[in-house]
């Protein structure tokens, strides 16, 4: 949801800061733009489009200079044109700025600023803070005094990255919104994410809300916002380069999607202890008076996140999955015998970290379960538990979701250790098929038939996925994945449902991927009857033993036979091939869907 780069130091700037917008490109591509301070003025290249439109439009004719800031840009206020790319500048071109988040008050400041004479040219509500910076310059502040004052006036999330002309330096700071230092001597760089600058640096420093970097040649300086100075730490992030760059692959989604067994190893290595105990970096006696365990999360997070009240339920342990926005809107009872589970891969969902920060307001116990250390989720929660993926470059998330359900399995057992005193009861079954996970997902990928079943159904009027207990949050993923990167209609329902309104879409063009795990198998394959009663194909996802499931499909698209709830990550990973190869001859943009960003900063 929009991506920062800016750098300093040794070389050219523009090069480096093309390559992180290009890094960062998963996080908006609707316009992308460059400033550089040339020692005359601020050279501004900016316009509608990806950033490879950028990288033709400057080709031959780069601006030059050593810092520098750039922006890929999600549409928020105003739509995506030349005008409303970022950088935004004053009056007089001498102040640039980049945003990421949402300025609240912009609305009061711009009509301030319009009495007092200045000209705006954007609809944007970033455009604000280079004409407060002016104002501050104007009344005789230096830059990073001016910096400092403009940011006190606004309300609202922000990462801001600032410059001005005449001086060698780049001002930043957050609010709600992500922004990480990169360190390679000489040089620095801060970013919106640190695939954005992997390639030159891993050694990162995570900025917290409210500080303020000053960046120059002489490196870099840290302060707390009433201007002391701060020692945070410098970490060396564990991801490699080549992890978030594609390869050979065509795609990010199609590489991450064959990333899986190797994040899955990732994922469940370490986690067991001699003793059948699952160690996940949390301290279990803090758990013992929970009563009741909430899940908050959005969009694939929170199919993950059924499917941890799925385990919950089935082990007798009180548990609810919230939509993030809706548990905000909504939020249920909660006192300090409440364990709230944020499940983000990003860490920086702003309606995720809003229904936590809801449910540590009214004095509950907070997890983060992420991907991403450093993120806001996991400074802002009691504890955190780390799935472990490695980078996700496609918007569309595929292996952190598998990551995600099998470090939720674990949290499942752990949790109802705490609570009831004994584990979930067939947890060395469940063990023993987590263990052969990252190899059956691998036999999958080897072995699968959707990509022949992509070629028969694509073009069809709507895809419906059904499932039942277990299968029923991939049901709904499924749905949601077939339809983010198709932008075909797609709809995930309980098994069950389907027959109380939903029956009535079903006819011979809309093929049903009846998701079949084991509990509750018979009730499925009536439900998967009554559809093909309607003249419905149907594809059956189901373990290769599963002989009654398999006998009433049309199609079927088998997986290795796991414990149910393990399955379920297999079966996800069949439709998550069927979207990709659907996705592929429909020509869509696979890695970049419509209107979609990674990482959703607003709420
Ligand atoms: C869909 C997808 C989104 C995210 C959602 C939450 O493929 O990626 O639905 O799952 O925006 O994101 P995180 O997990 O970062 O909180």
């Amino acid at each position: 949801m929009c991506g920062i780069i800016a750098r300093v130091g040794e070389g050219g700037a523009v090069d480096e800061l093309l390559t992180g917008l290009k890094n960062l490109e998963y996080r908006g591509y609707d316009s992308a733009g460059v400033a550089i301070p040339n020692g005359k003025s601020i050279d501004i290249r900016k316009q509608e489009g990806s950033v490879d439109d950028l990288v033709s439009a400057i080709d031959g004719n780069e601006p030059v200079g050593n810092i520098g800031i750039g922006h890929t840009r999600w549409s928020t206020h105003g739509p995506p044109t030349d005008e409303n790319a970022h950088p935004h500048t004053d009056c007089t071109g001498s102040v640039a700025v980049v945003h990421n988040g949402i300025i609240d008050n912009h609305d009061e400041l711009r009509d301030r600023l319009i009495a007092e004479g200045h000209e705006f040219t954007s609809e944007t509500d970033t455009e604000v803070v280079p004409h407060l910076i002016e104002r501050h310059l104007a009344n005789g502040d230096g830059p990073e005094a001016a910096f400092r004052s403009a940011v006190d006036e606004l309300d609202g999330s922000y990462a801001l990255v600032a410059t001005v002309e005449g001086g060698d330096a780049l001002y930043a700071t957050r609010n709600g919104s992500p922004l990480v230092l990169g360190i390679d001597g000489d040089r620095h760089y801060l970013a919106s994410d640190v695939p954005a600058f992997l390639e030159f640096t891993d050694d990162v420093v995570y900025l917290e809300d409210h500080d303020v970097v000053v960046l120059n040649g002489d490196g870099y300086t840290i302060f707390d916002s009433e201007g002391r100075r701060l020692d945070r730490p410098v970490e060396t992030v564990e991801w490699s380069p080549e992890d978030a760059e594609k390869g050979s692959y065509d795609h990010f989604m199609f590489k991450e999607i064959n990333e899986q067994p190797v994040a899955l190893g990732q994922t469940l290595s370490d986690r067991f202890t001699g003793d059948g105990d699952v160690d996940l970096g949390i301290d279990p006696d803090r758990y013992v008076d929970v009563d009741h365990v909430h899940f908050v999360a959005c969009g694939t997070s929170y199919h993950a996140g059924l499917q941890g009240t799925h385990i919950l339920t089935r082990a007798g342990v009180p548990a609810s999955t919230y939509r993030a926005s809706e548990f905000v809107a909504t939020p249920p009872p909660l006192n300090e015998d409440s364990l709230v589970v944020g499940v983000t891969q990003s860490g920086e969902t702003a309606d995720t970290l809003e229904a936590l920060r809801v449910a540590t307001r009214r004095g509950a116990k907070t997890i983060a379960v992420t991907n991403a250390p450093g993120s806001t989720a996991v400074r802002e929660t009691d504890e955190s538990i780390f799935i472990r993926a490695g980078p996700e470059i496609g918007v569309a998330a595929t292996k952190t979701f598998s990551s995600q359900v099998a470090t939720l399995i674990m949290f499942a057992e752990l949790i109802t250790r705490s609570m009831t005193g004994s584990g979930i009861e067939d947890f060395e079954e469940i063990v023993d098929s987590l263990r052969s996970l990252p190899d059956a997902v691998q036999r999958i990928l080897d072995t699968s038939r959707a990509e022949r079943i992509a070629r028969f159904y694509a073009g069809s009027e709507a895809q419906f996925f059904i499932g039942r207990g277990g299968a029923y949050p991939i049901a709904l993923e499924g749905a949601l994945k077939f339809k983010e990167i198709t932008y075909e209609h797609a709809e995930g329902f309980a098994a069950g449902e389907l027959k109380h309104g939903p029956l009535a879409l079903v006819n011979a063009d809309t093929p049903v991927f009846a998701v079949i795990l084991g509990p509750g198998d018979e009730k499925t394959i009536g439900n998967v009857r009554e559809v093909q009663a309607r003249g419905a194909p149907v594809i059956v996802v189901a373990p290769e033993g599963a002989d009654d499931a398999l006998a009433v499909a049309d199609e079927v698209l088998t997986v290795p036979d796991s414990h149910p709830i393990v399955a379920s990550v297999l079966a996800n990973v069949q439709l998550q091939l069927v979207s990709y190869h659907v996705a592929e001859l429909l020509s869509r943009s696979i890695d970049k869907p419509r209107n979609l960003a990674k990482s959703v900063t607003v709420e």
